[in-house]
């Protein structure tokens, strides 16, 4: 069932999602050579706290952590260790506050120090192709346009985007109806109708699209040809004439297509 977010809904969703914005921006000052992710752990759990919030990811369906934080060829739900960062990694922060009931979903790739300009110019496509999946956002538009504009990006450039994992609807709960999968073909899916809140949350990998779970913690996604693995996340409401993004961040504006 997809919900339609009523005027009030709408409000405590831009307040979560700008919470969520403002958490990622923070938590990813952080991310340095020398850093742990389970400083960044207590980080989130304490800024969060601070905010009067709360972090879904922390025991969701037993996730130990406050949020997400996946290096190099994790894909996604990385579980934080104490592995400090190290120079050239890429590193993604997924952050999901929970403010008066409300999710706000956002996540981005960060680099650690000095990273070689392929590797920079994957992420960037990572971030270009989730704008390419927001500018199809709008009423009447299908959820396989937002697939089939993030594929055919990610594919012109030669990376691969994941299809184990989705972005979703958002709200009260923060896995709700409809599923994002982030390919697809035009005018197929789910239409989009103005109220309807969900993340795109594409993730792409360098080599091949196949992942691996890890089967000793249960959350760890890799890639399967060990390849770098890079991703963004907004949480989005569809508007009767297009699209909000929810999650921005300090400064953060749509870009103009390129
Ligand atoms: N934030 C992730 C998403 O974008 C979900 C993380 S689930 C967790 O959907 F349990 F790993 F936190
Ligand atoms: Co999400
Ligand atoms: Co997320």
């Amino acid at each position: 069932m997809i919900t339609i977010k009523s005027d009030r809904e709408i409000e405590l969703m831009r307040n979560a999602g700008k919470l969520a914005g403002l958490c990622l921006t923070e938590m990813g000052k952080l991310v340095k050579a020398g850093a742990t992710p389970l400083e960044l752990d207590q980080a989130c759990r304490e800024w969060t706290a601070r905010h009067e919030a709360i972090p879904a990811p922390l025991n969701y369906k037993g996730f130990p952590s406050s949020l997400c934080v996946s290096v190099n060829d994790v894909v996604c739900h990385g579980i934080p260790d104490n592995r400090p960062f190290q120079n050239g990694d890429i590193v993604n922060l997924d952050v999901t506050p929970i403010l008066n009931g409300y999710h706000g979903d956002t996540n981005a790739t960060f680099f650690v120090g000095e990273v070689p300009e392929k590797v920079q110019q994957f992420v960037e496509t990572a971030r270009e192709s989730m704008w390419a999946g927001i500018r199809q956002v709008r009423p009447g538009n299908t959820v396989g346009d937002i697939g089939h504009a993030i594929d055919t990006l990610v594919r012109a450039r030669g990376y691969s985007v994941v299809l184990e994992y989705c972005g979703h609807g958002i709200g009260r709960n923060f896995h709700e109806d409809p599923v994002i999968i982030h390919v697809g073909r035009p005018k197929h899916g789910v239409i989009l109708k103005a109220g309807m809140t969900f993340t795109i949350e594409p993730m792409i990998n360098m080599g091949k699209a196949k992942t691996v779970l890890d089967e000793e913690d249960g959350w760890t996604a890799r890639t399967a040809d060990g390849s770098l693995s890079a991703q963004f996340e907004h949480t989005v409401l569809v508007t009767p004439t297009g699209v909000e993004v929810l999650t921005l961040r300090p400064g953060e504006k749509i870009p103009e297509p390129k």
